[in-house]
């Protein structure tokens, strides 16, 4: 039947169906059960189910809210009481003045929502030349044909004649693709020069928004150097570029703060959330949009964008019994004092493994590149030694992602120590048998 008529995301059919598809049947805590048998998730399904699988005061929310009011949109003067709380509870805890929530169902979407408050704030402000938009190489901004542009991957974009006009990309700080993760600090600073370059060509007043992740997850986990997040944020405000934090891996804990934007005071004047929001229990997106934006946007009367989802009852449900968990439960905290750190050294530990090339990551998220046997100046387009390492580890018990050359880490929040040390003993397993 899958064959038949499901086709998948991101998936080359053609390859996976003579190996057969993963059918994940159920999940609890950290672990997922599939007919390969029992798997430790060491990506928490897509860099998402923070809270880990099966926690009942979700499903428990999520059912109560069900019964009460299945749906009813946020359109026309009307909204539900769960997005108003989660509304209210997220421009609280967002970090400056993200005083206000534009719900939707994904990241894409959140995105996009972004896409049109910039466009429509900066006719407003009288400026509608800024409708290019800046992003940078290797970011994952989405899917959707505007965010498919933002996004800085050739994989991404070739296939559907992307990017469109007015996107425009910077260089990564990207230092171990560039040879330079010796003098990362140096490396990334040249890469603000280059985005300032960028800017004085194409013209500061044809921009209207830069795009960052402050951590480039799905682009192979890239870690700002020193002083890079902070100078790219100046470079914004010198320009009056607005700035917008995707944080939909990095925001709710993560990173050992609730929001990455907190690390370098970064004070964005959108976010964008997802993933973490609900934990993956039922889709939903967020555009934290800051208060002299949302004044602005008043002065426009009617906001003409929606989906028929935006604020979804259920979908807030399980954001608000989500956000308890993590409150309660003091996730934040327990990644930044106790398994963040734990995980950082068994990461590190690996980083003399002949096959490893650079280990890197912050919190419960990381990355490992893989080098073949000849070493770093034997590697070769194509060689997707993270895909091949990936199935290796997978083949172990434990799912992890691969990415090009490199293999990618986002365990949930709710991850022990030992299970730590079991998905760092499948992935030394693997890594030990990737020349083979
Ligand atoms: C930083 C970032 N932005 C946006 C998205 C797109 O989110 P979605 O897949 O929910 O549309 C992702 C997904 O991985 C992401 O990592």
């Amino acid at each position: 039947m899958d064959r038949e008529h499901h086709f998948h995301p991101f998936t080359d059919h053609t390859a996976m169906h003579p190996g057969g598809t993963h059918l994940i049947v159920r999940g609890e805590g950290c672990y997922l059960q599939g007919e390969e048998g029992r798997l430790l998730d060491g990506l928490a399904g897509l860099w998402c189910v923070n809270v880990g699988y099966g926690r009942k005061e979700i499903i428990e929310a999520v059912a109560r809210q069900m019964k009460e009011l299945s749906f009813y949109p946020s359109f026309f003067n009307s909204t539900t009481e769960p997005a108003v709380r989660l509304a209210d509870r997220l421009g609280r805890m967002a970090p400056g003045n993200l005083n206000f929530a534009v719900f939707s169902n994904s990241g894409s979407e959140a995105n996009e929502t972004a896409l049109k408050v910039v466009r429509q704030y900066q006719i407003l402000k009288g400026r509608p030349n800024r409708m290019k938009i800046l992003t940078r190489e290797f970011a994952y901004h989405g899917v959707t044909l505007a965010t498919a542009s933002m996004t800085g991957l050739a994989s991404c974009q070739t296939p559907f004649g992307l990017p469109l006009p007015g996107f425009l990309h910077a260089p990564a700080p990207y230092a171990y693709a560039a040879g330079r993760e010796k003098d990362a600090e140096a490396y990334g600073q040249e890469c603000v020069v280059a985005t300032r370059k960028l800017i004085e060509k194409e013209g500061p007043d044809t921009i209207g928004a830069m795009f960052l992740e402050p951590i480039q997850g799905a682009g192979g986990v890239i870690m700002p150097p020193p002083g890079y997040m902070t100078a790219m944020r100046k470079l914004a405000r010198e320009y009056e570029i607005l700035f917008v934090a995707d944080e939909v891996i990095t925001a709710f804990g993560r990173m050992g703060a609730w929001f990455a934007s907190e690390l370098w005071s970064l004070e964005p004047d959108l976010m964008i959330l997802a993933k973490g929001l609900t934990s993956g229990y039922i889709p939903m997106g967020a555009t934290m949009v800051s208060q002299p934006v949302v004044d602005e946007l008043l002065k426009g009367g009617y906001f003409a964008h929606g989906f028929t989802y935006t604020g979804h009852p259920v979908a807030a449900a399980a954001g608000l019994a989500n956000l308890d968990i993590i409150e309660k439960e003091k996730l934040v905290e327990r990644v930044r004092d106790k398994v963040g750190p734990y995980f950082q050294k068994k990461l590190r530990e690996l980083a003399g493994h002949p096959a490893v090339g650079e280990v890197r990551g912050m919190g419960l998220i990381g990355a490992m590149e893989l080098v073949p046997r000849g070493g770093r100046k034997d590697l070769k387009p194509g060689m997707n030694l993270g895909i091949v390492g990936a199935a290796k580890v997978r083949k172990e018990g434990v799912i992890v992602r691969g990415i090009r050359d490199l293999l990618a880490f986002a365990p949930p929040l709710v991850i022990s120590e030992s299970e730590i040390d079991e998905m760092f003993g499948a992935v030394r397993r693997g890594i030990d048998q990737l020349w083979s």
